[in-house]
């Protein structure tokens, strides 16, 4: 669905993308990550068009990103981490100016304010909103004219949990249309549990690539597995044939209360990659 081809973007001297290429396959959550100024945010304007690189190939829904034109945009849901919401506007007359533009019928508002939680704060002016309902509003306005694809800045920047739990939801069900979804984050835990697929961007380098498990996976220098005892001790044995004697008694006398091997997560595999943490 989208194909980059060692995408450089420099800003006078500065090269904030320094030959990025990626591919994102139709229906998959894709996760962009990396520290704050890693280039993102550039990456996301320059596969929605908004930008033109200083080199490279982008390819969206075999369209080249620089000629994408209205029809395409149509087809396309973007929110950027600038929510770009009408201050006055209502969040319902906002959401029914984006709808006359994009040809949605007006119906499908109301269904679209109560997936995001914002069908009682339908009337109240986008201005008078906390910073997590602008963002609701924002993804609201995103997804309402079914888009193909679906590119998100920072969906849950600043949500609270339970808000944030409600945008998953929200994307897995996007999803489960085939919709493209193409996101950066800086919450690991929620790349793990969402993306099908992770790039850690790292001064505009991609420094890995993969489904998040298999990434940890690969990081696993330790390799070893943890046990808690019932009697309150804890093991470190290293995972290979030498810790089978021991497991073994342990288990016989059914006195491990807890395993587990020490695969990192993400943040841990981010931290060790780039060297610092996620904002
Ligand atoms: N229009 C621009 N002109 C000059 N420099 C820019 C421009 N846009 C971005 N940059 C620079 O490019 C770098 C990457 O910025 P970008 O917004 O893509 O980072 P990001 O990964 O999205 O960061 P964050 O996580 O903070 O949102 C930064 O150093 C930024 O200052
Ligand atoms: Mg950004």
């Amino acid at each position: 669905m989208i194909k980059l081809t060692d995408v450089v973007q420099c800003f006078g001297e500065h090269e904030v993308l320094r030959g990025v290429s990626l591919q994102i396959r139709k229906g998959e959550i894709f996760g962009l990550l990396g520290p704050s100024g890693a280039g993102k945010t550039t990456l996301i304007k320059i596969v929605t068009g908004q930008l033109k690189p200083s080199a490279g190939q982008v390819m969206v829904n075999g369209k080249n990103a620089a000629d994408l034109n209205g029809s395409m945009y149509l087809r396309m849901g973007i929110m950027m981490d600038s929510y770009g919401l009408y201050g006055r506007l209502s969040c319902y007359d906002n959401l029914r100016l984006f709808a006359k533009i994009y040809g949605t019928a007006e119906g499908k508002i109301d269904e679209v304010l109560k997936k995001v939680g914002l069908l009682e704060a339908k009337k109240c002016p986008a201005g008078k909103l906390s910073k997590g309902m602008r963002g609701r509003l924002a993804l609201a306005r995103a997804v309402m004219n079914e888009p193909e694809i679906l590119f998100l800045d920072e969906p849950t920047s600043g949500l609270d949990p339970a808000a944030t739990k409600q945008i998953h939801e929200l994307l897995l069900a996007e999803q489960e249309k085939n919709t493209t979804i193409f996101l950066t984050t800086h919450n690991m835990a929620e790349a793990e549990k969402l993306c099908s697929h992770v790039a850690l961007l790292n001064e505009g380098t991609i420094v890995e690539y993969g489904e998040p498990k298999e990434i940890c996976r690969k990081y696993n220098h330790q390799n070893q597995l943890q046990i808690r005892l019932y009697d309150g001790r804890y093991l470190e044995l290293k995972n290979d044939c030498r810790a089978v004697g021991t497991l073994q008694t342990y288990l016989e006398q059914g006195m491990i209360e807890t395993i587990h091997s020490t695969e990192p997560n993400l943040e841990t595999v981010f931290m060790e990659l780039t060297g610092k943490g996620l904002v």
